[in-house]
């Protein structure tokens, strides 16, 4: 099984650079067209939120028109940037966002592995939240199917990546989360937006994957600083690739046209 996740869009926000303003619709476009014409196309596409920057219902259908040419089926977890109620109502014929509970956590459970969708949101703050309830949830859900491999989204990294400003934005009982993971030894991964950088961390006995955004990154930037800019490298979506034989292989892509070299064949070694 191959998941692609793709994160922080932030999709109605257009940032002036020194090579002109860009639009960060278009950034989805690129990744959208990337992973449809991929030569490993994914199953599933998890989008793990900030897909508007502002909540607006317009950006959201703007978002939604692109995502909806996927030729593959998507599944949005919400971010900081978000807003439940606009994801609810524009992402009507998503029925796993239709719950009554006030959180838009959920669970695939028609794949080989697992998906589950944890909440993070706390609104009105950019550092996330899972109370009592949210952790509850997710470890009610693990304990149903010990057995079968699971991978967790969620939109904030539980843990801190040595970053002092990108660190003021993490998720309250991050560390809760960890030890309830620990229980359930199923658990392959827990994969994370938010950073807008690509981090890797060795937690909790399982694997921490922070994806860069599709949209733009933040320089890495481990002294202190009050803000940070936004910078153009390539963006980028994540290919996790799940079998049985192999475990959970994670592979980062690149979005974008970049010069390709002509292969001069397989010399030999040097001896
Ligand atoms: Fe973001
Ligand atoms: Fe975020």
């Amino acid at each position: 099984m191959l998941i692609a996740q793709i994160t922080d869009l932030h999709v109605g926000r257009v940032i002036e650079t020194t090579s002109g303003p860009i639009d960060l619709l278009d950034r989805l476009v690129d990744a959208v067209n990337e992973i449809n014409h991929s030569e490993n196309l994914p199953t599933i596409v998890m989008v793990t939120g900030d897909i508007s920057n502002h909540g607006h219902p317009d950006d959201y259908l703007r978002a939604k028109k692109v995502l909806d040419t996927l030729t593959m089926p998507y599944y949005i977890v919400p971010g900081n940037h978000d807003h439940r109620q606009q994801l609810r109502k524009i992402f009507a014929e998503h029925q796993y966002l239709q719950t009554n509970s006030p959180f838009l956590n959920y669970t695939l459970e028609q794949y080989s592995m697992r998906i589950i969708a944890l909440d993070s949101l706390n609104p009105g703050t950019h550092t996330g939240l899972l109370c009592d309830e949210r952790l509850k949830w997710v470890d009610e859900q693990l304990a149903q199917q010990p057995e079968i491999p699971a991978l967790v989204f969620l939109h904030h990294p539980p843990n801190k990546i040595g970053s002092p400003y990108v660190d003021r934005m993490m998720c309250t009982n991050g560390e809760t989360l960890g030890k309830i993971i620990e229980q359930h030894p199923q658990v392959k991964g827990v994969a994370c937006g938010h950073v807008h950088r690509d981090v890797v961390i060795s937690w909790h006995r399982t694997v921490l994957f922070i994806t860069g955004s599709s949209a733009f990154s933040y320089d890495l930037m481990l002294k202190d600083v009050d803000d940070l800019d936004p910078v153009f490298e390539p963006s980028v979506y994540r290919l996790f690739n799940w079998q049985e034989e192999t475990g959970l292989i994670s592979h980062l892509c690149f979005i974008g046209h970049h010069p390709r070299g002509l292969s001069e064949g397989v010399p030999l070694p040097p001896s």
